[in-house]
């Protein structure tokens, strides 16, 4: 593919989605393709984090729970998210991590049903696959883990929920979530879907789908900052029928009659636990304030453009990387990723050149494609420079390949 530097401008300048890039803060020098991992800072979540730290919890006080509403925050920024994911705004709620929002729907999920088979795919994400080792313990039941491409065949008579993660975190193959979702319920199993690499990344229609349970991280495409609070998501019509096995005071029905015994709050408001992260979920709601404006299926439009440049500058110039992202689009989500047996020290080397992916071992490298603020010509450099680091095997200075704690 012979797509070139001025192409890629006069692509950015056609771009309707261009001005969306200044709702971030982009540092000079930086092309960011890791915001699939972490997105971006966006503009307006600082002025919101300094109003919420220095007037509502430094005036407020605690009288900030009642006057700036901070006890529905979860619920609130919940709802804002649920166009996002085609749910009804009361059946989503921020709350706790993806891993801790995964392990309270499989414990609950699970305890509907006699069947003692969780399911789910060999190489998900593994937290997915301790979670579910975890309530398999503790409810004794077996995990079965399936070869992808055998997890469909393997929903049987026993099997009592399949977790699934709806696009792959180092592959970016997606799963056809309404094709399986049928399917489970008509071998009597719940699904439950991660969906992590999928929230902001791809048009979600859980609703339509008739997905019962998924969740999902709030620091990957919707920018919520480091360690932002997850999401949890539950069709309404299984909400009353759930109960939470973390029976914290906020999932209670009232937590401030301070009783000894526990009843459920109505609804999915029986899925928090503790107190509510004010400041991080203070930040995810402003962070979403990026996607005012623009409908996910415009943002996946140009995803779509953004790929196609990507895999065919790389075939031209960068021939040595094998693309393991598939290419249909109803097949991926919004990253693509590449196997070189150097993967680690490579991916070192563009970061020392401010380009900024990431690496998944043992030997892939992962680039976010996020059309809010990524341009093609940012695509046209970064395989640029990738181009001259192989050309000229800068990747192989020792101190590309010291591996820190975080790789
Ligand atoms: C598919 C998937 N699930 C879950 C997580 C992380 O979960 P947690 O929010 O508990 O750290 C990730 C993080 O990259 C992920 O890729």
């Amino acid at each position: 593919m012979s797509f070139t530097l001025a192409e890629a401008k006069a692509a950015d300048a056609a771009d309707p989605l261009r001005n969306f890039r200044d709702r971030f803060h982009l540092p000079e020098g930086v092309i960011y393709l890791d915001g699939n991992s972490l997105g971006p800072l966006p503009k307006n979540v600082a002025p919101h984090q300094r109003a919420v730290v220095e007037q509502e919890w430094a005036d407020g006080l605690i009288r900030s729970w009642n006057t700036a509403d901070w006890i529905n925050a979860p619920q609130r920024v919940g709802a804002r998210l649920a166009p996002l994911i085609g749910a009804k705004p009361h059946e989503v709620i921020v709350t706790d991590s993806t891993s801790v929002n995964l392990f309270k729907l499989l414990v609950a999920a699970a305890r509907l049903s006699d069947r003692k088979t969780l399911l789910s795919e060999s190489g998900n994400f593994h937290t997915d696959l301790h979670i579910a080792s975890g309530v398999a313990d503790v409810l004794g039941l077996t995990l079965d883990i399936a070869p992808r491409a055998e997890v469909e065949a393997r929903i049987g008579a026993d099997t009592n929920v399949l977790l699934l993660t709806h696009v792959h975190y180092k592959t970016a193959e997606r799963f056809d979530m309404a094709r399986i979702t049928a399917r489970a319920k008509r071998a009597g199993t719940m699904t439950v879907w991660d969906l992590s690499h999928s929230v902001g990344a791809v048009p979600l229609h859980l609703n339509d789908a008739g997905a019962d349970l998924a969740v999902g991280c709030g620091y990957k495409y919707l920018n919520g900052g480091p360690g932002a609070p997850a999401f949890l998501y539950i069709a309404e019509h299984l909400q009353e029928k759930l109960l939470s096995p973390l029976r914290g005071w906020m999932g209670h029905a009232e937590p401030f009659a301070f009783t000894d015994d526990y009843r459920p709050a109505r609804g999915i408001d029986r899925f928090m636990a503790g107190t509510p992260p004010i400041l991080g979920l203070a930040a995810l709601e402003s962070a979403l304030d990026a996607f005012e404006g623009v409908t996910m299926e415009r943002l996946w439009s140009k995803s779509r453009a953004m790929f196609d440049v990507f895999v065919g500058l790389m075939e031209a110039r960068c021939p040595e990387f094998r693309c393991i992202t598939p290419r249909g689009e109803e097949q991926r989500g919004s990253h693509i990723s590449f196997a070189h047996d150097h993967a680690f020290e490579i991916c070192q080397a563009l970061i020392a050149e401010g380009v900024i992916g990431d690496f998944r071992a043992p030997e892939v490298i992962r680039f976010g494609l996020t059309p809010l603020y990524l341009g093609f010509e940012e695509i046209w450099q970064a395989v640029d420079i990738l181009a001259r680091i192989m050309a000229e095997e800068r990747w192989r200075d020792p101190k590309y390949a010291v591996r820190g704690k975080v790789t």
